[in-house]
């Protein structure tokens, strides 16, 4: 994979819009300057492929956590159930072999470096600094608010935390990340930047930022 276009042409299933995708391409970019990037959530992969673009061309690696067993929502029966990813043989959903599939057809098996385990269990040894936290797993409240707990202390400063399916009205969607993300700018250790479609985005102050 070369561009930003190649990634649109693998057609992967995803919740992530185009350009969402587009401006997580353009932040794992510049985050790379910093340190690694992470996300929470690959699922099939889709948003790893932008983030992993960007790291690429920066020599720089995405970490992407995911139990690859899907989400609430993602289960038998439930709103976003896809029978494909269902393992007859475990009786459970398995992501994990599309997501590497996903990896090797764009050509990122050496930037992507898949950690299959719950957010929380990774959190508790991690200590690498990062330039990048990407928050797309479980929309359920308790774990998006451990996911913004464990993972936002490590954000270097000048980095960016993102987080996926912003919906300020009610409306329009649930509201677990919209709480965390009124939670990161209530700190003072962020700066909002202009959001794109659901996609918020929060810059790590550095010591003296005013602004
Ligand atoms: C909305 S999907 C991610 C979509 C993906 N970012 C994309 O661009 O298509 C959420 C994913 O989070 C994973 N997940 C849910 N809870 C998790 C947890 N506690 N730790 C790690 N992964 C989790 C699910 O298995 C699922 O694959």
């Amino acid at each position: 994979m070369r561009s930003l276009s190649d990634i649109a042409a693998l057609e992967v299933k995803g919740f992530l819009a185009e350009d969402e995708g587009r401006r997580l391409y353009d932040l794992a970019r510049e985050a790379s300057a910093l340190g690694p990037c992470l996300e929470i959530g690959s699922y099939c992969g889709k948003s790893s492929l932008y983030l992993g673009l960007g790291c690429k061309e920066r020599g720089q690696v995405l970490f992407s956590i995911d139990h690859h067993r899907g989400s609430e929502e993602q289960q038998p029966g439930q709103e976003y159930y896809d029978p494909e990813l269902f393992d007859a043989r475990t009786g459970r959903i398995d992501t994990f072999r599309l997501f590497r599939a996903t990896l090797d057809k764009a050509g990122l098996e050496e930037t992507v470096v898949p950690v299959v385990s719950t957010s929380a269990v990774v959190a508790r040894s991690w200590a690498t600094p990062l330039g990048l936290v990407f928050i797309d797993g479980s929309h359920a409240i308790e774990s998006v608010f451990i996911d913004y707990c464990a993972w936002s202390s490590h954000i270097m400063p000048g980095g960016f935390l993102a987080i996926h399916d912003i919906f300020p009205d009610p409306k329009d969607g649930g509201q677990a990340p919209y709480l965390i993300y009124q939670k990161a700018v209530g700190s003072g250790l962020f700066r909002e930047l202009p959001r794109v479609n659901t996609l918020g985005i929060l810059k790590r102050r550095k010591p003296g930022d005013l602004e």
